[in-house]
């Protein structure tokens, strides 16, 4: 039982063959950063045309290497939303033809619930899906903390308000002139600088709820700098950057260490892109220590888009009998009965 996945929600164009327990047989992806870097983030339309190029032969190269028919395959899964749309049709009319040509059927997922599954791959060992757990999803555009009760079953306990993390950590790394993208570099950054450093706000930190909001952070960045009123040397940006990354994880973690005593959680999976975040894996790992709750957090790879995650999600779906439409439409939000807005 074998699945394809392909992710065209934004930037990244991804594939991937996945076996219906979760056990990932290939996963591949190619990023042109080198077109939208000179614009600080992501151009759409180019984007969209890349997807254009790369994903077909991506596609043809996946299977032939993999000794694999179209016509074998269990499933396709595909991102329908929510995502760059001129990216998402890429994507969505792709699998559509090849579902037609290959009599396969074919599934639109959305690209949070992909995130949601991607704790759960594996390269090697199947690994058991366990309900309920706790999610965070923590990416570029989201910021939720959400009870995964079933597939499809979802209780938001919070969201961000505002900015999501990752755009936090990006806006920021466009401020102190270190560009796109911005997560992975505050990263590297903050481990040569000092987190006490720097006195940044923790947005609702104190407030009892599971709401998040961070557009704060990047406003308090930005009157440092205006009050610094100097060019920045490396030591100044690292130690800005360490203090402003603990701002965000402390935050994040808070909300989770009340989010899993109140909810009574065993199991806490960490997902999305800014999962790849070295502090935020560490002190995650060690708040699962002190409250005895299993974490899991997916491979680095796994944790920004990639087609592995929506091949997973996709068979999950397919498995239990629903099928994808041929009028499906793909869309820049989610859908109004999809947990995540
Ligand atoms: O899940 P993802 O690949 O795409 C979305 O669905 O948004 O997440 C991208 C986000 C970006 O904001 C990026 O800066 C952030 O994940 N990110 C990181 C790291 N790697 C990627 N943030 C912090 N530390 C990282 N190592
Ligand atoms: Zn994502």
């Amino acid at each position: 039982m074998t699945y394809l996945g392909i992710e065209t929600s934004c930037d990244d164009t991804a594939v991937a063959l996945v076996k219906n327990n979760g056990v990932v047989l290939d996963s591949r992806r190619w990023t042109r950063d080198e077109h939208h870097i000179p614009f600080g983030g992501i151009i759409p339309e180019r984007a969209s045309r890349n997807h254009l190029e790369l994903l077909t032969p991506m596609i043809d190269q996946l299977l032939i290497d993999h000794s694999v028919k179209g016509s074998d395959l269990a499933g396709i899964s595909v991102t329908s939303r929510p995502g760059l749309l001129g990216s998402l049709i890429v994507g969505t009319v792709t699998a559509k033809t090849l579902s037609l040509s290959w009599s396969v059927p074919f599934i639109g997922v959305n690209h949070l619930e992909g995130h949601v599954f991607s704790a759960w791959l594996s390269d090697s060992q199947p690994v058991d899906l366990v309900f309920p757990h706790l999610s965070l999803i923590v990416s570029g555009g989201h910021t939720h903390l959400v009870l995964i009760e079933a597939l499809g079953s979802y209780r938001v306990l919070g969201k961000t308000r505002d900015d999501a993390a990752g755009e936090a950590l990006d806006k920021f790394s466009n401020l102190i002139g270190m560009g796109f993208p911005g997560g992975p570099k505050i990263d590297a950054l903050a481990k040569k600088g000092d987190p006490k450093a720097y006195e940044f706000p923790r947005p609702m930190l104190r407030e009892k709820n599971y709401d998040f909001s961070f557009s704060g952070l990047k406003a308090a960045a930005a009157r440092l700098l205006k009050d610094k009123n100097t060019l920045l040397d490396e030591q100044v940006k690292a130690d800005m950057a360490a203090s402003y990354q603990s701002a965000v994880v402390e935050v994040l973690v808070e909300k989770t260490r009340r989010a899993l005593k109140e909810t009574g959680a065993k199991v806490f999976t960490l997902v999305g892109g800014v999962s790849a975040n070295s502090q935020l894996r560490a002190e995650i790992y060690q708040l699962g220590d002190e409250l005895g709750v299993e974490v899991k957090i997916p491979e680095l790879k796994y944790c920004t888009d990639n087609a592995a995650m929506i091949a997973y999600a996709g068979a999950l779906r397919i498995q239990r009998g629903e099928l994808g439409e041929l009028d499906l439409k793909p869309r820049a939000r989610s859908l109004a009965g999809d947990f995540i807005d």
